[in-house]
């Protein structure tokens, strides 16, 4: 096992290791007996979680912040902290967690203040009510499930009946009732990760803070996995901050996301509203597949009016498209306009009463489900993926003139930088 992800209670009871760090903590282990027990979730109107203003430093004086000045709130549902690696999601969390002191900023959980730089509050992890999951979810492996799930309770001398309890009822809500007796090692990648979440949930936490928790499980029990955590999450019904890397993971999780990059949030907003709508150019290149080309907003309608949001935009010479407009973008602005690669037509021959551009296929690459297609409009480069349906994949080489459809809603505007 590694113990340096994982949260581990050791022998003298008193001693707490988190992320490799230990903590002495005396008389935790008496106050955190009646503390674990009460902790029945509050129905109060506030967030359960709130952020603001965080900022963390690894290197003082420097300019560049792991996290930076980032604001959030997290009610009954699941957030994800989404961006590239090394954007800050893990320290954000960790943050939360009480596993890191920031520089600057507030952190609250059910309405109390935890973290406070300014004023001088800060809460030890163990008494703020959270559970963790990490990618290495490091499950004792000479307990049985049974065991892994009670450690954390018997070492708070919680009673037997209550932990048997207890772990009785997280076990059947994570489904693995029948269980109790394997060890770890005669579990799948997927029930192994059960586990952990059930270890983090017996102690009833206010908040679940899951980092990466699937990236240790292979591609399709992955997919399955993630599906049944969902499920789970939702039936729980408890407050959470899921961190990944993973596109498809962060749509599929979440109620909403939160796209960072260097240490900033760049956009927080429904997974619908993220794929089609992103605010500005990172979230527009990061998210999906897509081509970022140039364009200039010919017009737009009278601002307050019903489509008061709706304009035209010039792309790739003369080609106009109607779509939805940013308040900011006025008639003449420069802007950028994102074209899915998935969503647009292409023709081996111009279709009638419908508007295309001529382009030529530069080459062709096969990706199974789709096929990718470099195309050549004007002086711009853009990749369009077919299915494998489109008459034009079955023709024997790229090349030559062909056309193609961009539809209004395929696209997105967003300021130039
Ligand atoms: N203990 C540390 N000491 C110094 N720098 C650190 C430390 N932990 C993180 N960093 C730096 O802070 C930045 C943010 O790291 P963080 O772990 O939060 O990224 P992440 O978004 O979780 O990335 P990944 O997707 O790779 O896990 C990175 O530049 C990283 O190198
Ligand atoms: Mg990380």
């Amino acid at each position: 096992m590694d113990p340096s992800t994982w949260l581990a209670f050791f022998g003298d009871e008193r001693t707490i290791i988190i992320n490799g760090q230990r903590f002495y903590a005396p008389e935790m282990a008496t106050r955190l007996e009646t503390e674990s027990v009460s902790v029945a979730r509050s129905e109060s109107a506030h967030p359960m979680i709130k952020v603001a203003n965080l900022t963390k430093r690894f290197q003082k004086h420097t300019n560049m912040a792991a996290v930076n000045d980032v604001s959030f709130e997290v009610g009954k549902e699941v957030v994800t902290l989404f961006g590239p690696s090394g954007c800050g999601k893990t320290t954000t969390l960790r943050c939360i967690a009480g596993l890191e002191r920031p520089d600057s900023g507030e952190i609250m959980i059910d309405g109390k203040v935890v973290t406070s730089m300014e004023k001088g509050i800060f809460v030890p992890p163990e008494k703020r009510s959270i559970g963790l999951v990490f990618q290495s979810y490091a499950l004792w492996p000479h307990m049985k499930v049974r065991d892994n799930v009670a450690y954390g309770l018997k070492v708070r001398h919680v009673s037997k009946r209550e932990i048997d309890d207890r772990v009785g009822r997280v076990l059947d809500n994570v489904g693995l009732s029948g269980y109790e007796d394997r060890y770890p090692a005669q579990l799948s990648g997927g029930q192994q990760q059960r586990v952990a979440l059930a270890r983090s949930m017996v102690y009833e936490p206010k908040v679940l803070l899951l980092d990466e928790p699937l990236s240790n499980l292979d591609a399709k029990i992955r997919e399955r996995t993630r599906i049944e955590l969902k499920g789970l999450l939702q039936k729980i019904g408890i407050s959470s901050v899921y961190v990944t890397h993973d596109q498809e993971e962060a749509f599929l999780m979440s109620d909403r996301i939160v796209v960072m990059n260097e240490g900033r949030i760049m956009q927080s907003d429904a997974p619908f509203e993220i794929y089609h709508s992103p605010s500005n150019k990172f979230v527009a290149s990061f998210v999906g597949r897509s081509n970022l080309v140039d364009g200039t907003v010919v017009s737009r309608n009278e601002q307050g009016a019903t489509d008061g949001d709706v304009g035209t935009v010039r792309i790739l010479g003369n080609y106009d498209v109607q779509c939805k407009l940013p308040p900011s973008l006025k008639a003449g602005d420069k802007c950028l306009v994102m074209v899915r690669s998935n969503e647009v037509w292409l023709y081996m021959k111009p279709p009638e009463n419908i508007r295309t551009i001529e382009c030529d296929v530069l080459s062709r690459e096969y990706k199974g489900a789709m096929t990718d297609h470099v195309v050549k409009v004007k002086d711009v480069t853009m990749i369009v993926s077919t299915h494998r349906f489109c008459d034009l994949n079955q023709t024997e080489a790229a090349g030559g003139k062909h056309y193609l459809y961009i539809r209004g809603e395929s696209v997105a505007v967003v300021p130039s930088d």
